[in-house]
């Protein structure tokens, strides 16, 4: 019988019956062996992975424990000479982890639709004598993508660290006659861009010795507000993607991680009364009050550092408790 044919009780039974299992150790074995692998390929599978050698051959197992337990590992929390790529970086949180980055020494490529406000905000980080250089890059364009991406490593010498942050405001009602055109736009800005910088990026991620990749979403990918369902699906499906590629790029060593913001003081806000905003955020946040870009990015580096090297696939709220909050 397939193990998906069994209920969650006779499962363990049956997989701890195959084992004989007396110890975590040998459950874990067989659960892999009786739910997922033929008995060949699972010995095979074994032997040519460090994992499998740890679980079949306790020396190697306890030799690793040894060395956790008598040794100290460094990790160092600096991101200086790193090379970052921020997408929507001439506004709201975009330019503050632009500057977030540069003033701890990392090498920032400043990128946005809006060629002007690219080079405003490189201007400004280079005049406080940090690195940054800007690009106009439509992140809905596939052909700029690929060539902004390859000229940001050409000039720098390599890429570490993708922030895929473009986004625009869409709300639109489901029996709207734009709603095509505004479903489009939105997905093609905040959901299909993603994986295409990715995609453009993969080659000089894989040659990095710190690979990061943070997806921002929103608090509307985990709830959702009336009118803004492109918005929502665009938000829930870069949830998606950061799962996903986080698992297919772990072997890489390269991380994926997603952040959702809250209520944030930015352009996308700025037509939202001050009056308004705080009504908003009184009744909806812990904090009882909107954030500020800056705090967005400070986590953003924070998952960018040397020593977040094991936290991917996280789904990150930064939304002073909004999601948190019931009444
Ligand atoms: N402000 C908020 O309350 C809030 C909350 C949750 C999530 N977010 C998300 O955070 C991200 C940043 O938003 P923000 O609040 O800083 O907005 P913002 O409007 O201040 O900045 C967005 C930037 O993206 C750029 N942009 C727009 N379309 C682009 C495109 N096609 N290609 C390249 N750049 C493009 C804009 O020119 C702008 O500089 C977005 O993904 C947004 O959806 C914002």
């Amino acid at each position: 019988m397939h193990a998906r044919a069994l209920g969650p009780e006779r499962l363990r039974d049956a997989v701890a019956d195959a084992a004989g299992a007396t110890n975590d150790k040998n459950l874990l074995c067989a659960e892999i062996q009786f739910v997922h692998l033929p008995a060949i390929l699972f010995l095979h599978c074994l032997t040519s992975l460090e994992i499998g050698a740890s679980l079949v051959n306790p020396a190697v197992h306890d030799s690793f424990s040894e060395y956790s337990m008598s040794d100290s590992r460094q990790f160092s929390r600096s991101v200086a000479g790193l090379i970052v790529l921020v997408t929507g970086a001439a506004g709201g949180m975009g330019r503050a982890t632009a500057r977030v980055f540069a003033a701890e020494g990392a090498k920032v490529a400043v990128t946005d639709f809006s060629a002007e406000g690219a080079q405003a905000v490189a201007a400004e980080i280079v005049a406080k004598g940090e690195a940054a250089k800007a690009w106009t890059l439509d992140v809905a364009n596939r052909d700029d993508v690929n060539a902004v991406v390859n000229d940001i490593a050409a000039h720098f010498g390599g890429l570490d660290i993708v922030v895929n942050n473009a986004g625009i405001s869409v709300r639109v009602a489901i029996d709207d006659d734009g709603y095509d055109e505004a479903w489009a736009k939105g997905l093609a800005v905040m959901l299909t861009a993603h994986p295409r910088v990715i995609r453009a990026a993969l080659p000089y991620l894989r040659k990095s010795k710190c690979p990061r990749i943070v997806n921002i979403a929103s608090t509307e990918a985990l709830g959702a507000t009336a009118l803004h369902s492109p918005y929502s699906a665009a938000k829930a499906g870069v949830v998606g993607l950061t799962r996903s590629l986080a698992v297919e790029l772990g072997r890489d060593g390269i991380t994926v991680n997603c952040i959702c913001p809250g209520p944030i003081s930015t352009g996308m806000t700025a037509r939202i009364s001050d009056e308004h905003k705080a009504i908003y955020a009184r009744r909806r946040t812990a904090l009882g009050r909107y954030g500020d870009p800056e705090e967005v990015a400070h986590m953003t580096l924070s998952l960018c550092l040397p020593a977040a090297s094991f936290l991917t696939g996280a789904i990150i709220p930064v939304d002073g408790g909004l999601m948190a909050r019931n009444a």
